[in-house]
């Protein structure tokens, strides 16, 4: 710590430590500075750079000890040019591309006074139940642990003191996407194993890629709410990690420890948190200035010290002492030509492309129709965007502006949730008249994100009514998905010519939308997290057990099993496995599932050693897979080359697959590449009370999907 901090602590009242460990959110202008005035060392960004200094000149001139403020937000995919959504972003298989759009947010951000950013969301789901998932990067902790790291250097650089940099927050520490049911808010019981091997890792790639803070989940692990969980705040993140920066609460995530049932007011829940290791609790109010509770003796001095050196430092490496101030003259507030071009190139390389017969690019057609409520409206930018992020236009203007010469019906068909079929009449008709009808469906960003836990995942109102109905026209049908998660959509995807997801893709979606549409860009995503069959096959990650008894038939509820009165297959072998007996076998699209505009063959893949030590460091390189691409089409296109490990024995089940190596590659029309793929030899680890590679075989298995995958054996000695 510098000599100015141990100075200023030396000279810290009780009253003005404990106002340090406060951030309050939303408080009117007038609260704003009175709170300032009585010593509240965070507040959330008043929407301005003026707005700010004049916050910031309280702090600083009119307090005793002229502490300057941080000034936080909730940065989630962008400030004023709005990204596509973290999970698109995830699609894009480009932790480069995740650091230049945290890049963009930061220096945007940050010209307008924010230096604390509340984002990545480092929290694996598998449960698209839960609307958060559109904030995260899927269910892979592996690629989330990259995508994670990405996003918290692009947030802070090298220099947090830089004015394109801002606090990044590693977020909701730890659990929260394994909600139970997917509900918001609600707890789950993870094992050791299951914290160590999937929820923890993230956190662990944040705080190596030194994020400034983590933010504690509303929610329980096995019974211990996180803004009271000592072991995994304190000993796991603090004392094993080394975390040096600050554990800040979630919105009355302290307060709420009293609902939770484990504090019996707001004076015990605030000393719990604080005892468990929490830094700065987050409320509408100051609980901690305000609460005579918190007297000297009923917190630990020591703990209330370390939590406010902590602050301390954060707003040192912010320059904050040196530089409290913004110019406002060179605060950014709309996008600007490049950051607009990034983010449409980022839509994209998001949206994955889930079937296609040919029909994408569309091929010239003088009259298409556009229907579905995703033809006229602008809702693209997705959850967690503030007021004040760049608007997103309609792809139906935006087709008519680049396509003048276009016959373009339009016929919006149904809305997003109303039960009415009024238009689908129109939109048929329609549909008769056109070589091509493109429906744009899916959910609007009301439906994604906090506290929007959907327990049908199907399309919301009569959407698929409607792509059923212009479908049943015989005119070739594509589907375009705007959506913030995983949907089901095996009501209708067998009856379209080809459909892509192309999630909430922010300010420049329509634009990417029509790119997508006209072949100018292709959809050159892979899915971070599977699409289910049914909502009742949740979770259905693809990285899954075994089983004992693995199932190699899907469910066979069919009239001719139900006559033999076997409800099942004959086959005893393939009654007795786990499965559905009213599904196939499997999710609608896997994770990782997804293909461009391009077709690629692949060589055999060939790996620089087969055989390795087990022990060694972890980031050793132990063995480099290598394959050879081929752009059989006509068009440039990118491959992304996945590699999936399977450990063929080992002391404790493992997944049938996980991700351990991906590489995306752009070739030209009949261009030819080898591309390698470096494996650390701690991608090989399990965790059985603590990481080790076991000795025995794996299996590398490297393809452009999950399900195109060559098999090359390796082993661990
Ligand atoms: C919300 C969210 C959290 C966000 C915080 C501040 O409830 O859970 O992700 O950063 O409040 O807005």
């Amino acid at each position: 710590m510098s000599a100015r901090i141990d100075d200023l602590l030396s000279r810290m009242t009780w009253a003005e430590k404990i106002g340090q460990l406060s951030i309050v959110f939303r408080p009117d202008p007038d609260d704003a500075a009175a709170l300032v005035r009585k010593g509240l060392g965070s507040t959330f960004w008043p929407p301005s750079a003026d707005a700010t200094n004049a916050l910031q000149r309280v702090a600083v001139e009119q307090t005793r000890l002229g502490i300057p403020l941080l000034v936080g937000l909730d940065v989630i995919h962008g400030q004023r040019t709005i990204a596509p959504i973290p999970l698109s972003q995830a699609a894009a298989f480009d932790p480069e591309l995740v650091r230049a759009l945290a890049h963009l947010a930061a220096t945007e951000a940050r010209s307008g006074g924010v230096t604390w950013t509340f984002s990545p969301m480092a929290d694996v789901s598998r449960d698209p139940r839960w609307g958060r998932v559109s904030e995260g990067f899927g269910e892979d902790p592996w690629l989330t642990s990259l995508l994670v790291a990405a996003m918290v250097r692009g947030y802070q650089g090298d220099d947090l003191s830089a004015p394109d940099a801002i606090a990044a927050t590693a977020k909701h520490f730890v659990g929260y996407g394994a909600g139970e049911g997917g509900r918001d808010y609600n707890g789950a019981d993870l094992s050791e194993r299951a914290l160590r091997a999937v929820h923890l890792p993230p956190f662990e790639a944040a705080v190596r890629a030194g994020v400034a803070s983590v933010m504690a989940a509303f929610t329980s692990v096995s019974g211990i709410p996180m803004h009271a969980h000592r072991h995994l705040l304190t000993e796991v993140l603090k004392q094993e990690w080394g975390f040096d920066g600050v554990i800040v609460g979630d919105a009355e995530g302290v307060a709420n420890l009293v609902p939770h049932g484990v504090a019996e007011d707001l004076a015990d829940a605030v000393r719990q948190a604080y005892a468990a290791g929490l830094d700065v609790e987050m409320g509408g109010s100051p609980l901690s200035l305000d609460a005579a509770e918190i007297a000297p003796g009923r917190l630990d001095p020591a703990r209330v010290d370390d939590a406010v050196r902590r602050v301390l430092a954060t707003k040192e490496a912010l320059g904050l002492f040196e530089n409290p101030y913004v110019d406002p003259t060179a605060e950014i507030t709309t996008p600007d030509a490049a950051s607009r071009t990034l983010v449409r190139a980022a839509a994209a390389r998001g949206s994955v492309l889930l079937h296609n017969d040919g029909s994408l690019p569309l091929a010239a057609p003088r009259r298409l129709l556009l229907t579905g409520p995703y033809a006229t409206s602008t809702d693209h930018l997705g959850a967690w965007v503030q007021y004040f992020g760049a608007r997103a236009g309609s792809v139906a203007d935006e087709l008519r502006d680049r396509r003048p010469d276009l016959d373009i019906l339009v016929e919006e068909g149904v809305d997003f949730l109303s039960p009415t079929d009024a238009g689908i009449a129109a939109a048929v008709r329609a549909a008769r008249e056109v070589a091509v009808a493109v429906v744009l469906v899916g959910e609007p960003s009301a439906l994604s994100g906090e506290a929007a836990s959907r327990s049908d995942l199907r399309l919301p109102g009569r959407q698929e009514e409607l792509i059923r109905a212009v479908a049943a026209t015989g005119t070739p049908t594509v589907v375009v998905l705007v959506t913030g998660r995983p949907l089901v959509v095996a009501g209708w995807i067998d009856e379209v010519a080809a459909a892509v997801v192309v999630w909430h893709g922010g300010t420049e979606a329509p634009a990417a939308i029509v790119d997508l549409l006209l072949g100018d860009a292709e959809p050159s995503g892979r899915l971070p997290m599977s699409f289910p069959r049914s909502v009742g096959q949740i979770p259905i990650p693809y990285a899954h057990e075994n089983t004992g008894r693995p199932a190699s038939t899907g469910g066979t509820l069919t009239a001719e099993h139900h006559d033999v009165g076997l409800h099942g297959p004959g086959n005893v072998q393939d009654k007795y496995s786990s499965k559905y007996l009213d599904l196939p076998l499997g999710p609608q699209f896997s994770f990782g599932h997804g293909s461009g505009y391009a077709r690629f063959s692949h060589g055999a893949p060939e790996v620089s050693a087969s055989v390795f030590p087990a022990e060694g460091p972890d980031d050793e390189t132990v063995t480099t897979v290598s394959i050879e691409v081929t752009n059989l089409a006509d068009r440039r296109g990118d491959e992304v080359v996945q590699v999936y490990l399977r450990d063929v024995v080992a002391s404790v089940t493992q997944p049938v697959r996980r991700l351990v190596g991906f590489a995306r590659r752009t070739l030209d029309a009949g261009e030819s590449a080898t591309v390698s793929i470096a494996l650390p030899r701690e991608v090989f680890a399990l965790w059985a009370e603590g990481w080790r590679v076991e000795s025995g075989a794996f299996e590398l298995h490297v393809g452009s999907t999950l399900a195109t995958t060559q098999a090359i054996a390796v082993e661990a000695r």
